[in-house]
């Protein structure tokens, strides 16, 4: 077997970096992954950046014992406030985050430059994706809007229906009707409440989600070194957590739109622990 076997490393706060595994998983197939997610210390979105980087080094480094060949930062908010700690401490490890490849998508998508942003609070606070969608499009208004709520709704599965749309509806009414062309998801969670979003907004505006983009990014990465898989079947994928794996495994299906019942292994929190066959 040629190309590079060893696994890609997949973190988020919890449960919600599924949407961008799931999205990993599906582009390359024949890719390892092993996925941490911090149940133990989420919500990450209303966390300071000290704390963010603090955790999502911790987690890095266990990750590396198990020799990962990349590392993807599947939470926003991580990306947003971590990217920066992970390079400067661990630079012998790539990171991808997921707000570049979804800003530069925006930046290329959007009519007019002026797009809305849905995010966790410490997210919008970073100024993250401003940041990013300007790099690509100087011109471009970025609207940011915190949304928590949208994080509960999903992980308690009120994805559409008369909660969901009263909800989701009363964030965007904040943003002025007629004022973004593009609207963004900024948080791993908000892809599930897509269809109640489509119904609220009017269809010609594109919605972007970073789960894809960042997929594509992590296949361009690999491909340009030479470092994708090239098993002749499929990948295995390993998940860890810091807290509560049976939640994790009962809630996952609803992330991963498939009934398939995952077995997860429990990390502690300070992320000194590896599980035994896990
Ligand atoms: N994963 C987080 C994000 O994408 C949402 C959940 C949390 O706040 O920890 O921002």
């Amino acid at each position: 077997m040629s190309g590079d076997s060893r696994a890609i490393g997949v973190f988020d706060s919890g449960i919600g970096g599924l949407t961008v595994y799931k999205a990993l998983r599906d582009l390359l197939p024949r890719e390892d992954f092993l996925y941490l997610g911090d149940t133990a210390r989420l919500p990450y979105g209303t966390k300071s950046p000290e704390t963010v980087g603090r955790y999502a080094v911790q987690a890095a480094r266990l990750m590396m014992v198990e020799d990962i060949k990349l590392l993807v930062i599947a939470c926003n908010t991580a990306s947003a406030l971590a990217l920066s700690a992970l390079q400067e401490q661990l630079p012998e490890l790539p990171c991808i985050g997921v707000i570049e490849p979804g800003a530069k998508r925006t930046a290329e998508i959007s009519a007019t430059g002026r797009v809305a942003v849905l995010a966790t609070e410490s997210t919008v606070r970073s100024g993250a994706y401003a940041a990013a969608i300007a790099r690509h499009r100087p011109e471009a208004k970025a609207r940011m809007l915190a949304c928590n709520l949208l994080v509960a709704l999903a992980e308690e599965g009120w994805c559409e229906g008369a909660e969901a749309e009263a909800v989701i509806g009363r964030y965007l009414r904040l943003l002025e009707p007629g004022s973004f062309d593009t609207l963004v998801l900024g948080c791993t969670h908000f892809p599930l409440l897509i269809p109640t979003m489509r119904k609220l907004i009017a269809a010609d505006i594109p919605i972007v989600d970073s789960a894809a983009t960042t997929a594509a990014a992590v296949r361009d990465h690999l491909e340009g070194r030479g470092l994708l898989a090239e098993r002749p079947g499929q990948g295995n994928s390993r998940f860890w957590v810091t807290d509560s794996p049976e939640r994790f495994a009962k809630l996952a299906p609803r992330f991963l739109d498939s009934d398939f019942r995952l077995s997860v292994n429990l990390v502690d929190t300070r992320f000194e622990r590896i599980p035994a066959g896990g």
